[in-house]
């Protein structure tokens, strides 16, 4: 695995393996990596012919008061369980590399609508810095194919659209969410936890199996759903922070004639806020 640091590094190799006419498959992190991103990068393995892994913990998607400082920075581990699923390329820019005029470049990458609702509005701004760095990332690497986990089901198809409506020219699949034996989705915020919040922590993931099996049952009361789970969820210990049924391919309300859905949780459990979600096809 080689590592590199600079964009013009990554462009050099990157161009090579394109001229050789090698799919190269890019996962794009902020490392402290888990299952969920290892699984990724297996999954990169299998499509491609080369593997691009970056870690770029992008101050850009974190608002004023969030973990930017405090996020989790592993760089060694992470290298070592990179090298060990057979990534090709580690790209680990540092923040001026990545913005070199300080955070003060003027072009943002906006997909307003989709950004502005749930994680969108408890965290403003977040999606345009992730919409952006994530396009900053599909100039330098040039990839063929991007991976990127359900888990944050929004941030998806926010990207989605954005490749869709700028026509960048790269594919994108989005991969099942990995869970901890006990339903908790893996996720680097979840070191923030403690012993006893996470053993409150899969209580999450079971309400929204509940309100899933609920739905699947006839239950056509969206709204009557939500308001249950809040309460159950804050009774639990949580504090929950939107809970809500959406149409799958926009998150917008669904109708009574939508099939594909699906169910959106954010909850703060201490100082760790977990997010996570289900999908249902009511076919
Ligand atoms: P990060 O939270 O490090 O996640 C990197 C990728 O791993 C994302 O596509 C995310 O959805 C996926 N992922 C995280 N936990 C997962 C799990 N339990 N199962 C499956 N996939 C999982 O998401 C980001 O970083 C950033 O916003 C980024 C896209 C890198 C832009 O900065």
């Amino acid at each position: 695995m080689i590592t590199v640091e600079t964009v013009a590094d990554l462009r050099h190799t990157v161009a090579k393996w394109h001229r050789a006419g090698e799919r190269v498959v890019l996962v794009p992190t902020m490392g402290n990596l888990h299952e969920g991103h290892l699984d990724l990068v297996r999954e990169a393995r299998a499509l491609g012919d080369r593997v691009v892994v970056s870690i770029f913990v992008n101050p850009l998607q974190f608002g004023a008061g969030e973990d930017f400082a405090s996020y989790p920075r592993t760089l060694f581990d992470d290298s070592d369980k990179l090298s060990a699923v057979e990534t090709d390329l580690l790209f680990t820019p540092q923040v001026e590399e990545m913005y070199p005029r300080s955070q003060q470049e003027q072009t943002r990458v906006e997909v307003p609508g989709l950004s502005d609702l749930y994680c969108g509005t408890s965290r403003p701004g977040h999606f345009v810095g992730v919409a952006t760095v994530v396009c900053k990332l599909f100039n330098m690497v040039q990839p063929d194919l991007a991976l990127f986990g359900e888990k944050d089901y929004q941030q998806l198809l926010v990207i989605r659209r954005m490749v869709e409506d700028l026509s960048l020219p790269v594919e994108i699949h989005g991969l099942p969410t990995v869970r901890e034996v006990d339903g908790l989705a893996r996720s680097s915020r979840n070191g923030y936890l403690s012993e006893a919040e996470r053993s409150i922590a899969p209580s999450l993931y079971r309400q929204l199996q509940q309100t899933a099996e609920a739905i699947k049952q006839g239950q056509r009361d969206y709204a009557a759903l939500e308001s249950a789970a809040m309460s159950q969820l804050e009774s639990e210990g949580f504090t929950p922070d939107y809970y809500a049924i959406c149409r799958a391919a926009d998150l917008a309300q669904p109708e009574p004639e939508d099939r594909e859905l699906v169910i959106l949780a954010a909850a703060y459990l201490g100082k760790a806020r977990l997010i996570d979600n289900i999908q249902l096809n009511l076919e």
